[in-house]
C-alpha cells in the first residue's frame, strides 16, 4: 500500500506483518537503544485540524526515533485560518516535498481525498467518523501481548459506538482476525446498519460483559454529536459506566481498554482506569509508539521500493 488510510483494505497478514514489527519496535523502545535509521532523510509533516494528545505525540516521537526530520504545523496558527482549503493547504505543503504526511481532520473522507492529491504517503491519524487505523492497530497489539493471541477472543466495545472512528476501525480489525465482538451502549448511540459487520449488539452492560475477554471504553463524542440527542453523563455513568461491578461479569482475567482521552466518572470510573491488574490502558499509550514506527517504516520501504 502507498497509503495507510483505513483497517478497511488491509489483508489479515499485512495487519500480522505490520504488528509483528511494531513488537519488536515495542521492546526496543523499553530499551536505552531506542533510535533506528529506517526514516533517515525522509521529511515527515504532522497536520492535526483537529485536538489530540497521543496521536500527535506518538506519531512525532515515532518519526525522530526512526531518524526522520519531522515538522509539526501549527494548524491553528496556520493560513487554514484565513480562508486556504485543506486542499491548497496540502498541495502547499506537498510543493516542499515531504515524504509522509500525518493527517487528522474533522470530516470522514477529508484525509482519503487529500491521498489523492499529493505524491507522499499520507497516514490517517483520525477522520471524522470514518477511521482511526493506528489506534486499532495499537489497541490489536496490546491485546496481542496481553492474552497472547489476537483471535478466538470475546470483545466487548462500551459506549458511543455510532460517533466512534475508534470503534468502527476496530471493529474491521477485530473482526478480520475472527474474534467476536459485542457492541454495549444506549440505542441512541448504535449506528444503523450494524448488524452487518457481524456483531452482537447489547443495551444493558450487565448482559453484554458476561464472560468477555476484553472490554474496551470509548469515550461519548459529544462534538460529533450535533444537534442530536445527548446523554446526562449521571444517568450515563450509572447504566454503561464501568466500575468494578459492571467488569465483575466479564472473564475473572478480562482486561480494561480506553483509547483516550478519557472522561473519569462518565464512561469509567477513574479507580478502575489506574488499576494496573486490569487496566491496559497506559500500555496502549506505549504501544502506540511502536505501531506508528511500524506503519511508517514499512511505507517509507514501499516509497523507496516505488522510486527504484
Ligand atoms: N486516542 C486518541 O486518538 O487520542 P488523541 O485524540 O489524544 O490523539
Amino acid at each position: 500500500h502507498r497509503h495507510l488510510l483505513g483497517i478497511e483494505p488491509l489483508h489479515p497478514s499485512e495487519i500480522t506483518t505490520l504488528l509483528d514489527l511494531a513488537d519488536s519496535y515495542a521492546d526496543k523502545n523499553r530499551t536505552a537503544d531506542k533510535h533506528g535509521t529506517a526514516l533517515k532523510g525522509l521529511t515527515q509533516i504532522n497536520m492535526f485540524f483537529e485536538n489530540s494528545t497521543r496521536t500527535q505525540a506518538s506519531f512525532e516521537i515515532a518519526g525522530k526515533r526512526l531518524g526522520a526530520d519531522v515538522m509539526n504545523m501549527a494548524m491553528q496558527a496556520s493560513s487554514i485560518k484565513k480562508g486556504e482549503t485543506l486542499i491548497d493547504t496540502a498541495m502547499t505543503l506537498n510543493a516542499m516535498h515531504p515524504d509522509l504526511l500525518v493527517v487528522r481532520h474533522p470530516q470522514s473522507g477529508a484525509v482519503d481525498l487529500l491521498a489523492q492529491k499529493v505524491n507522499c504517503a499520507v497516514l490517517n491519524a483520525g477522520d471524522g467518523r470514518h477511521e482511526h487505523p493506528t489506534q486499532a492497530l495499537l489497541d490489536a497489539l496490546t491485546i496481542r501481548r496481553a492474552k497472547g493471541r489476537l483471535h478466538r477472543l470475546s470483545i466487548a466495545i462500551c459506549g458511543d459506538i455510532a460517533h466512534s472512528r475508534v470503534a468502527r476501525s476496530n471493529i474491521m480489525l477485530l473482526g478480520k482476525m475472527e474474534n467476536r465482538i459485542r457492541l454495549i451502549g444506549p440505542p441512541t448511540l448504535m449506528p444503523a446498519g450494524i448488524a452487518e459487520f457481524g456483531c452482537e449488539v447489547f443495551d444493558n452492560m450487565e448482559e453484554g460483559l458476561k464472560d468477555v475477554d476484553v472490554v474496551m471504553m470509548l469515550r461519548l463524542q459529544k462534538e460529533r454529536m450535533d444537534g442530536g440527542f445527548i446523554p446526562s453523563e449521571r444517568e450515563y455513568y450509572h447504566r454503561y459506566g464501568l466500575d468494578a461491578e459492571k467488569l465483575s461479569h466479564a472473564k475473572p482475567d478480562a482486561i480494561v481498554m480506553h483509547p483516550g482521552p478519557m472522561n473519569r466518572g462518565v464512561e469509567i470510573d477513574g479507580t478502575l482506569a489506574d488499576d494496573i491488574n486490569r487496566s491496559v490502558i497506559q500500555d496502549q499509550v506505549e504501544m502506540g509508539v511502536a505501531v506508528r514506527m511500524a506503519a511508517m517504516d514499512l511505507l517509507a520501504r514501499n516509497l523507496v521500493s516505488n522510486r527504484g
